[in-house]
């Protein structure tokens, strides 16, 4: 089997700017590399993203959430993660199963249990080697995602959602700390580019 590693955070936390270079790190030592994001990553997950993150659906409810997040997982574990890892390359994903337990469990207060149980019938028995949760305040986070471009209906959250997702990133990382690693967000990019490789290189070896 390959190696499956995801990257968790709340918003604006750096996900996708660390996993660029730690492609681009794993690429040079001549890996195999797949990356995907949740939610997307297949045709249909991109659609189901689509519908997750318009701007215009304030009525989604969170049940609704919660399981179109799982759907388009599913088709991703379907379609791209496994086949990828029955192929030994590593699959890196910006978010995961963490992120439901965050933002739909803690967040939107519908339990963490519930999250888990429910993306069973998603992952399976297919778990992260490593998950690298950047820890960042979320006044931070927000505002660097401001200056990006347009709030998408997540984003649009009250601060108070945010602070909550923050909290639950910590609950979860203290929680697992064997499969997870905290990192400060607060650092460098090369800073933190310095400790994912760390963490990294220890798995692949
Ligand atoms: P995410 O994928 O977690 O939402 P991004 O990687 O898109 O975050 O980063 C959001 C913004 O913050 C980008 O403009 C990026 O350049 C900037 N950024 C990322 N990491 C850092 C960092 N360690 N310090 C300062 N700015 C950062
Ligand atoms: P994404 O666009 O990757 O976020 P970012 O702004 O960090 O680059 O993710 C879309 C949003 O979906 C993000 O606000 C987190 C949220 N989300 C959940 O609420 N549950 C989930 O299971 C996943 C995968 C994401």
């Amino acid at each position: 089997m390959g190696c499956f590693i995801t990257m968790e955070g709340p918003d604006g936390s750096g996900k996708t700017t660390q996993i660029q270079l730690l492609r681009d790190y794993l690429s040079g030592k001549g890996y195999d590399i797949i990356v995907c994001r949740e939610p997307g990553g297949t045709k249909i997950s991109e659609a189901i993203r689509q519908v997750i993150l318009n701007k215009e659906f304030t009525e989604m409810g969170n049940m609704t959430e919660l399981l179109l997040y799982a759907a388009a997982r599913a088709q991703l574990m379907e379609e791209v993660i496994r086949p990828a890892l029955k192929e030994h390359k590593i699959v890196i994903c910006d978010r995961f199963v963490e992120s439901s337990a965050v933002y739909q469990g803690i967040a939107r207060g519908m339990g963490v249990d519930l999250i888990y149980e429910v993306n069973q019938y998603a992952i399976g028995d297919t778990l992260p080697d490593l998950t690298v949760m950047i820890d960042i305040d979320a006044e931070t986070g927000i505002s660097r995602k401001k200056q990006q471009a347009e709030l998408d209906r997540m984003e649009r959250e009250t601060i108070d959602f945010h602070k909550k997702v923050v909290s639950g990133y910590r609950e979860i990382a203290g929680k697992y700390p064997e499969r997870m690693l905290r990192i400060d967000g607060r650092a460098s990019i090369q800073e933190i580019h310095e400790q994912i490789t760390a963490a990294v290189d220890k798995i692949i070896s």
